[in-house]
C-alpha cells in the first residue's frame, strides 16, 4: 500500500489500546476543567485481506481524556460492535459499511434482505441520547458502554415505534429532551422524528417520502425541528437489491433542490416548508428563531462531491479532498402558506472561510441566535483539515481567528464553556491533533476566544483522524 500524503498516518490502522495513562502536559489546564472529552473514530482500516474504502467505514475506537485538578489522562479501546466482532471471529469484513460491502454471493445477498446484517459500527459521534452517554453511526444501534473503562455494554434499544432502518449519529436535546429521527425504507418510505422522555422514544411526526435523501444531521431551533432534504436520494428498492456499498446506491438529483420542512417540536405538525437551489452539506451547525422566520445554518457544500473525495485511497495519495464548506443561512418564514406549499429561498454565505466539524456553545445557544462557530479548515487547498478556525459573526463583517502549526491536522474543536462565564466564547476548546512529523498525536487546549494556546497534552501513540465526540462534566475517572 502506497502512503504518500504527509498525513497518511491520520488514515492508518492503530492497534495499541492503553487504559488511564497519565499524560505530560505543557503548559497549564484550567484548574476548573474536570469531567472527560470522550470521542469516537474510525481506527482499524483492513480486516485479514480485505480493506475497507471510505474514511467513514474503519472500525470504531473510543477516545477518552478525563481531566482532574490540572491533570489529563488517557485511555483508548476498541468498541465491540458486532462488526467489530464479527470481524474479529471470521478474519474478514462481515457487515457491510458506509461505502464498503463484504463480498457476497448472490445466495448471499438474497439472504441479507431477510436477514440484514446492519453495521453498528459507531464511528460517528459520543453524544447524549436522552439520558444515556453512547457511540453512534447512522444506524438506529447506538452503542452503550462504560464511560469509566470504555468497555462496550450493548445496543441502546429504540422503542418498538421508532423502527427504521437509517439513523443520525447527531441527535440534539435541549437539556430535559432528545430529538432525532429514523429513515424507514420499503415500499412505503418515511422520516420518522422522535422524541426520548427520560429513555422513552415516542415518534413526533411521519413524514412519507418516495425517495429517502441522504442526510448526515437536522436543525432545532427553540420550538421547532428542521429536517433537510439534499438531492442526494436513493430508490430503497435499490438500496435493498443491489448489493452494492450503502452510499453508492444514492444518485445525485439537482431537480429536487434542496427541501426544508419545519416540525413543531410539541405537536409535531409540519408547520413550513421551503425549498432552496440543491446543494449538499453533512452538519447543521445551528437553528433559531426570530420575528417569525427561522433561520437554519449548516455548512453548504455545492454537490455531493465531498463523499467520494473521502475515500481513503484518494486521502492516503494526497489527492485534494476540499472537506470544507461555506457556513450558509437558510431563513424559512413561518407564517407563510403553510405546511402545503414550499417557500422559495435562498442560501446567503456568513463567512468566506471554509470549514468543517462545526461546533458552538451547545449547551447555552443550541436552537438560540449563536454568535460564535469553531470548526477545522485548511491552511491551504492541498492540504487536509489542518487549522482550527473561529468565526464571529456578530458584526457585519466576520471576523476570522485562526489557530495552525506545520506539519499539525487538528480535529473537530470542542468548546468547553468556564464555569461562571458569560460571554459565549468564555471558555476553552480542545482538539485532537496529528503531529505528522512526530507520528504522534496530542491533545491541545486553546483559548476558545482568542484562539491561543494554553496547553497540550502528548499521547504516546497517533490517533486516526476521528470525527466527533463531547466533554462530559460528570464523567470523572
Ligand atoms: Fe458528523
Amino acid at each position: 500500500m502506497m502512503h504518500s500524503s504527509p498525513y497518511a498516518l491520520g488514515f492508518t490502522t492503530l492497534d495499541h489500546e492503553v487504559d488511564h495513562v497519565p499524560l505530560t502536559v505543557t503548559g497549564a489546564l484550567p484548574g476548573w476543567l474536570a469531567g472527560s472529552l470522550i470521542r469516537t473514530g474510525p481506527a482499524r482500516f483492513e480486516v485479514g485481506e480485505q480493506a475497507y474504502v471510505h474514511w467513514f467505514d474503519g472500525l470504531a475506537m473510543l477516545h477518552a481524556f478525563a481531566f482532574h485538578s490540572g491533570l489529563a489522562s488517557y485511555s483508548n479501546r476498541f468498541i465491540h460492535s458486532k462488526s467489530w466482532c464479527e470481524a474479529e471471529e471470521n478474519g474478514r469484513i462481515v457487515r457491510g459499511e458506509f461505502m464498503t460491502d463484504p463480498c457476497r454471493t448472490i445466495f448471499g445477498r438474497v439472504m441479507a434482505l431477510f436477514d440484514p446484517k446492519t453495521t453498528d459500527n459507531a464511528n460517528v459521534n459520543v453524544a447524549m441520547l436522552g439520558e444515556r452517554i453512547v457511540a453512534l453511526t447512522e444506524t438506529p444501534m447506538p452503542i452503550r458502554f462504560d464511560p469509566h473503562t470504555l468497555e462496550t455494554q450493548g445496543h441502546l434499544a429504540f422503542g418498538k415505534a421508532v423502527k427504521g432502518q437509517i439513523s443520525t449519529a447527531h441527535p440534539h436535546t435541549d437539556g430535559m429532551l432528545g430529538y432525532s429521527y429514523v429513515i424507514k425504507m420499503g415500499r412505503k418510505s418515511a422520516y420518522r422524528l422522535f422524541v426520548d422522555e427520560g429513555g422513552r422514544q415516542r415518534v413526533l411526526a411521519e413524514l412519507p417520502v418516495d425517495q429517502p435523501s441522504y442526510m448526515h444531521s437536522f436543525g432545532m431551533s427553540e420550538r421547532h425541528l428542521i429536517l433537510t432534504e439534499f438531492p442526494l436520494r436513493v430508490n430503497p428498492l435499490r438500496l435493498a437489491l443491489s448489493g452494492q456499498p450503502f452510499i453508492t446506491n444514492y444518485r445525485w438529483q439537482p431537480e429536487h433542490g434542496t427541501i426544508f420542512s419545519v416540525i413543531d417540536r410539541t405537536s409535531g405538525a409540519v408547520v413550513a416548508r421551503a425549498k432552496a437551489p440543491s446543494c449538499f452539506a453533512f452538519h447543521h451547525v445551528n437553528a433559531f428563531e426570530e420575528s417569525g422566520v427561522v433561520h437554519v445554518d449548516f455548512l453548504a457544500y455545492p454537490d455531493a462531491g465531498v463523499i467520494d473525495r473521502l475515500r481513503l485511497d484518494r486521502l492516503r495519495a494526497g489527492t485534494p479532498s476540499n472537506a470544507v464548506s461555506t457556513l450558509t443561512r437558510f431563513s424559512i418564514p413561518l407564517d407563510a402558506a403553510g405546511s402545503e406549499t414550499l417557500v422559495a429561498v435562498e442560501g446567503k454565505g456568513l463567512c468566506g472561510t471554509p470549514f468543517e466539524l462545526p461546533r458552538i456553545d451547545y449547551l447555552r445557544r443550541a436552537g438560540r441566535r449563536h454568535t460564535c462557530v469553531w470548526g477545522v479548515g485548511q491552511s491551504e487547498p492541498a492540504s487536509f483539515l489542518d487549522t482550527i478556525v473561529k468565526a464571529e459573526l456578530a458584526d457585519a463583517i466576520p471576523v476570522v481567528r485562526r489557530w495552525h502549526e506545520d506539519g499539525c491536522y487538528a480535529g473537530e474543536p470542542v468548546f468547553v464553556a468556564r464555569p461562571d462565564g458569560d460571554a459565549e466564547d468564555d471558555g476553552i476548546l480542545l482538539s485532537v491533533v496529528l503531529d505528522a512529523r512526530a507520528h504522534t498525536s496530542f491533545l491541545l487546549v486553546l483559548d476558545a476566544a482568542t484562539l491561543t494556546e494554553r496547553a497540550r497534552a502528548a499521547v504516546p501513540h497517533h490517533i486516526p483522524f476521528g470525527f466527533h465526540g463531547n466533554h462530559f462534566p460528570d464523567v470523572n475517572q
